[in-house]
């Protein structure tokens, strides 16, 4: 078992990772909580393929449990979800002990501590990432979100799980998309934080992918560790968290550009980072050869690293851009690479970043 601490003060909690862990959750919660009762939220897919692992595990350590059906993935990330859960909670006796147990991908994450950080003005709340951008990215962190008919993530809070479970055996049922997006999410993290990472990421990438089992509890256990590193220095996304967002510029415009539900988020910040690695290069903020090495090790994971209609469409990118967080000056907060392993928040206008665009 590898353990990352995420150090928030009074509500730092520790990430356990470790493989075929999922059916030993509920021992760990009798250790932890000292809870008799959990309600875990999922989704039908998820459900299907892992509820089983953790239901043993549940019986065994003699926990009364109630799995609370959501719609799969983003389509469950709305206040009438939200509200429905409530619903449902408050009807079976919900108590501000009541432990909520988050079971699936980011979107049911997100829901789950939506849900855990508003009801009861808190409930506690352990989440159990079943896909790689979770494991890596949604569960670590401390924020969550719903959609709004006007756009993406616009309804969240800040709430800390008390434990995040992670078991990278459940992501062998995940389709090999899913597996690569999520490794975008690991390559981002290397590429803002740590070259040492990102060179074991070169020579270890593929066997992340194909679920070698040392190498992606590595990869993961590192994502994670660098992720809750940088959340415990800015938990409030005061400045530094703004590193995440390396290739979200643009990554967030190749999702609007093209819809969300032909591009995986993680194929779409891929393409982000390598164009914010050439803008880096081209700004001389970064030395010749950085873009190089991301676009080699992107591609090796069968990541695309062009975006085929950056020209024709550049009104539509430019559009996406700049509805970005704009400041009073027009800029944009942009992060630019320094060099592989650290990043810089910089202030660009729209039109530094995609010349000849206004
Ligand atoms: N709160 C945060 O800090 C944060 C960070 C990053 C992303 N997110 C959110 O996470 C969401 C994206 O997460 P995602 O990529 O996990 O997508 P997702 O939650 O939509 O899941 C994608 C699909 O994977 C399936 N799935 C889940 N686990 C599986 C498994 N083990 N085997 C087979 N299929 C499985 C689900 O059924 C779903 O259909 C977005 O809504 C995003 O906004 C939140
Ligand atoms: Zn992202």
């Amino acid at each position: 078992m590898s353990t990352v601490q995420v150090l928030l003060g009074e509500r730092s909690y520790p990430i356990r990772i470790r493989p075929g862990s999922l059916a030993d959750l509920g021992e760990a919660l009798v250790a932890e909580f000292e809870t008799s009762h959990a309600v875990v939220i999922t989704s039908k897919p998820v459900a299907a393929r892992h509820f089983a692992a953790l239901e043993s595990g549940l019986l065994r350590a003699g926990i009364a449990f109630e799995p609370l059906l959501i719609p799969d993935g983003e389509r469950a990330k709305t206040l009438r979800v939200a509200a429905g859960l409530y619903d449902r909670l408050i009807e079976g006796g919900v108590t501000r002990q009541t432990l909520l147990v988050g079971l699936g991908g980011g979107a049911t994450c997100d829901v789950a501590a939506f849900v855990a950080s508003t009801l009861l003005r808190g409930l506690p709340l352990v989440q159990v990432p079943t896909t790689l951008l979770a494991q890596v990215d949604a569960s670590v962190g401390g924020k969550s979100a719903l959609n709004h008919p006007r756009g993406k993530n616009l309804i969240g809070t800040f709430y800390q799980p008390r434990l995040v479970w992670i078991d990278p055996d459940v992501l062998a049922t995940l389709p090999p998309r899913e597996r690569r997006a999520g490794l975008a999410e690991i390559v981002k993290v290397a590429s803002i934080w740590d070259a040492d990472f990102f060179k074991w990421l070169e020579e270890n990438a593929g066997a992340v992918l194909g679920l070698e089992r040392d190498a992606l509890a590595h990869a993961v256990a590192r994502a994670c560790g660098i992720k809750a590193e940088i959340v415990g220095l800015d938990e409030r996304d005061a400045g530094l968290r703004a590193l995440l967002n390396f290739g979200h510029t643009l990554g967030h415009a190749v999702e609007v550009v093209n819809g969300y539900r032909h591009v995986r988020h993680g194929e779409a910040v891929a393409l982000g980072m390598v164009f914010a690695a050439r803008l880096s290069e081209r700004r001389e903020l970064a030395p010749a050869g950085t873009a190089a090495r991301l676009v080699a090790l992107l591609s090796r994971v069968g990541l695309a690293t062009e975006i085929a209609d950056l020209e024709p469409q550049r009104p539509a990118y430019l559009r996406a851009i700049a509805v970005d967080k704009k400041g009073a000056d027009g800029a944009i907060g942009f992060v630019a690479l320094r060099e592989i392993g650290r990043a810089e928040l910089v202030r660009l206008t729209a039109d530094e970043i995609l010349p000849g665009a206004v």
